[in-house]
């Protein structure tokens, strides 16, 4: 009989609750303690900590941890992980399946990554970083407009700044900004507009004190999540994240609106590429800045003709990529964390579903700048009855009627899986249909286009 291990999951959005749902398939767990109760998907799976959660009062849930005897502690979202609950929560006889806050910079200051990125030659889009707004503004002037002798004298020079020209570089707050804090402008206006939004009228509040402007990458993205022990790299199978509110990629920038895992646009030979130039001289170059990284290391990329290049780190499961690397993991979640902290990934067996899984973001009315919240949903126990479907809860709770109500941006996540991920896609949107609530937006091109 393999060892219980109590577990405290923190985070309360839909990859916490397919996270959740995993654990307890797990032979190993024992008592599964969460901090987000008012999640109606995890209020089901497991006990709410009675105590306040807040790294300020981290001694409370440290001292929770110590009377339950929670032996693994796992942090979903990058908040806590860079605010430090990982080094706090560490303690002897408790693992903990998330970086260190120094670790989490990677994801939580993009001008640190950028840096860091640069001092190990990982392939990434060129980059400036300012504090100051008039330096920032007029090396975005600079790059609109290439001086005229240039392009008569040095043909070749004007050409690529043309080529720069046409395209205006990404505008990035480089702090947590959830989500929210890249902006990809269609115009030099606009680019203009984003940087007074960061650096003059301050929207981004402190994440926005220091501005990288990068240049503007083309080609089409992947998400490539890989678990990290210190010194192992396991590699997942490579998602497709779809960060815009409408179809054909259009609208807003959202948190996601939908994954599927496995990608189609990535080859066998080209994630390789990744770990070997990306991932492993990542991992390479904190360690030789005396800083261990432990959980999840997700690389969003960019496959462009000059090969893949990193858009962004971040310090833990893509939401919604998780999903669908849930819904295909047919090994033991608590063998696999456990073995991230314990710094023996080489030897834990990690087995895959061998069907594609496609997961589609359900959203409230107004997201993602005002969702509205309230409206009563109908249909979650109809759409889990679909064979080889799971519903992940993020926006939703449980109001004092028993309804299950919007109570977030992101309101579910519905996940298939199917032979194919046209298939899997196909079987989510027939759950999808199952659900109603006012308002509700979602793609209808998750996985559609993938062979
Ligand atoms: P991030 O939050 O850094 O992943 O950025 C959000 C989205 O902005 C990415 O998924 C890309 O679609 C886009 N993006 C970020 N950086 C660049 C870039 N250098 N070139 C083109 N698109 C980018
Ligand atoms: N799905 C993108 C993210 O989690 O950042």
């Amino acid at each position: 009989m393999a060892e219980k291990v109590n577990v405290l999951l923190i985070g309360g959005g839909g990859r916490e609750h397919a996270i959740a749902r995993k654990l307890r398939e797990s032979r190993r767990l024992g008592d599964l303690w969460i901090t987000h109760p008012e999640n109606a998907g995890l209020a089901k799976l497991g006990k709410p900590v009675d105590v306040p959660v807040s790294i300020r009062e981290i001694y409370r849930l440290e001292q929770f941890c110590d009377k339950n005897k929670v032996g693994l502690v796992v942090i979903g979202p990058e908040d806590p992980l860079c605010e430090g609950y990982a080094d706090k929560l560490k303690a002897p006889g408790r693992l903990v399946f998330g970086p260190t806050a120094e670790a989490a910079r990677l994801e939580g200051d993009k001008a640190w990554s950028k840096q860091l990125m640069r001092s190990a030659s990982i392939p990434t889009g060129d980059a400036r970083i300012f504090t100051d707004f008039r330096a920032a503004k007029d090396y975005l002037a600079s790059r609109e407009s290439p001086p005229a002798l240039d392009r008569r004298s040095q043909g070749l020079i004007a050409k690529s700044r043309d080529a720069h020209a046409e395209f205006p570089p990404v505008i990035k707050a480089a702090g947590l900004a959830k989500g929210k804090g890249v902006i990809v402008p269609h115009t030099f206006k606009e680019a203009h507009e984003a940087l007074e939004r960061m650096m003059v009228k301050k929207e981004f509040g402190d994440a926005g004190k220091r501005v990288v402007i990068e240049e503007r990458l083309e080609g089409t993205e992947v998400s490539v999540l890989a678990i990290v022990d210190g010194g192992n790299i396991l590699v997942l199978p490579a998602c497709r994240d779809h960060k815009r509110l409408q179809d054909a990629d259009k609208g807003p920038n959202t948190g996601g609106m939908g994954a599927y895992c496995p990608a189609e646009n990535i080859d066998e030979e080209t994630l390789r590429h990744v770990e070997r130039e990306i991932l492993v001289p990542t991992i390479d170059a904190l360690r030789r800045d005396g800083i261990e990284y432990k959980g999840v290391l997700y690389a969003g990329i960019m496959l462009t003709p000059a090969g893949p290049k990193v858009l962004e780190f971040n310090c833990r499961f893509g939401d919604p990529e998780c999903q669908p690397l849930m819904a295909r993991l047919k090994s033991d979640l608590i063998d696999l964390l456990c073995g991230a902290c314990e710094g023996t990934l080489d030897r834990v067996d990690v087995e895959w579903d061998p069907r594609a899984a496609s997961c589609v973001v359900m959203a409230a009315r107004g997201y993602p700048d005002a969702p509205k919240k309230g409206a009563v949903i109908h249909g979650i126990d109809d759409a889990e009855k679909t064979p080889d479907v799971a519903v992940s809860i993020a926006g939703a709770t449980r109001d004092r009627d028993g309804a299950i109500v919007v109570s977030g941006g992101r309101v579910l996540s519905v996940t298939g899986l199917g032979a194919t991920v046209l298939d899997a896609s196909r079987r989510a949107y027939d759950a999808v249909a199952k659900i109603s609530f006012e308002g509700a937006q979602f793609r209808s091109d998750i996985g559609i286009a993938a062979r």
